[in-house]
């Protein structure tokens, strides 16, 4: 199986998750990235089933939109039965890498509004330690440099990614050559660093639940512990 044959059947996988949860005025919290859309083209095939989305980026918005599904403003609506989203690494213990497609602050906001996160991913996004994968910061443009600097401090190699500016206006710094033994610390710690809108770690809060391809079928994990 392709890596994208994979990320279809993890996203098909969330549909048939998904489906059973759902009553006719619930919102369903929809992700960001390629895992993420090929959920919002199977999420058509059942938009009559609830009532409609909150979208982490501007992206899927658009896409959901063109399929006909209804978009909400996240300020408009009182609750969201699950949100489904891709990543870019993740652990056993649930804990995520975010980001690559720079939606991570809105993808953290619509995960903590959510009743359960289902994380979605292809099985090359299963590690043993966090890192490998550059971790997304999303700075405030003018503390760039100081963000960067004190990036460094924590052990990291901080670089640029350029030519991006977040749905919120901001950049983003990817920070190389991480070796994450405590997620949640490094969390923190990079959450405290003056500039840093968010990072792209979600360990203080992880997924609920990962459905995770491999070439002999989807597996549900639940975080241990
Ligand atoms: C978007 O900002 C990311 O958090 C994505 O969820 C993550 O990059 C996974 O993307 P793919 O599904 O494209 O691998």
């Amino acid at each position: 199986m392709t890596q994208d044959e994979l990320k279809q059947a993890v996203a098909r996988a969330a549909i048939d998750y998904i489906a059973p949860k759902l009553e006719a005025d619930s919102i369903v919290g929809v992700g960001t990235g390629s895992t993420a859309n090929y959920f919002i083209q199977y999420l058509a095939e059942i938009k009559g089933k609830f009532d409609g989305t909150v979208a982490s980026s501007e992206k899927s918005a658009e896409r959901l939109k063109a399929l006909g599904i209804p978009v909400y403003e996240l300020n408009s609506v009182d609750a969201i039965t699950v949100y489904v989203d891709g990543a870019d690494e993740t652990n056993d213990k649930l804990e995520l890498i975010k980001g690559g497609g720079a939606a991570l602050t809105r993808e953290k906001i619509v995960a903590a509004c959510s009743d359960e996160f289902v994380c979605i991913a292809d099985g090359s996004k299963w590690v043993d330690t966090l890192g490998k994968f550059p971790l997304p910061v999303e700075v405030i443009p003018m503390a760039r440099s100081h963000v960067a600097r004190e990036l460094v401090k924590l052990g990291g190699d901080p670089v640029y990614r350029e030519g991006v500016v977040t749905d919120n206006g901001n950049i983003i710094i990817d920070v190389y050559n991480l070796h994450i033994d405590n997620a949640t610390e490094l969390e923190t710690q990079v959450n405290q660093i003056v500039g840093v809108v968010t990072n792209g770690l979600f360990a203080l809060s992880p997924a609920d639940v990962l459905l995770i391809g491999f070439e002999d079928g989807v597996k549900t994990v639940r975080a241990k512990g």
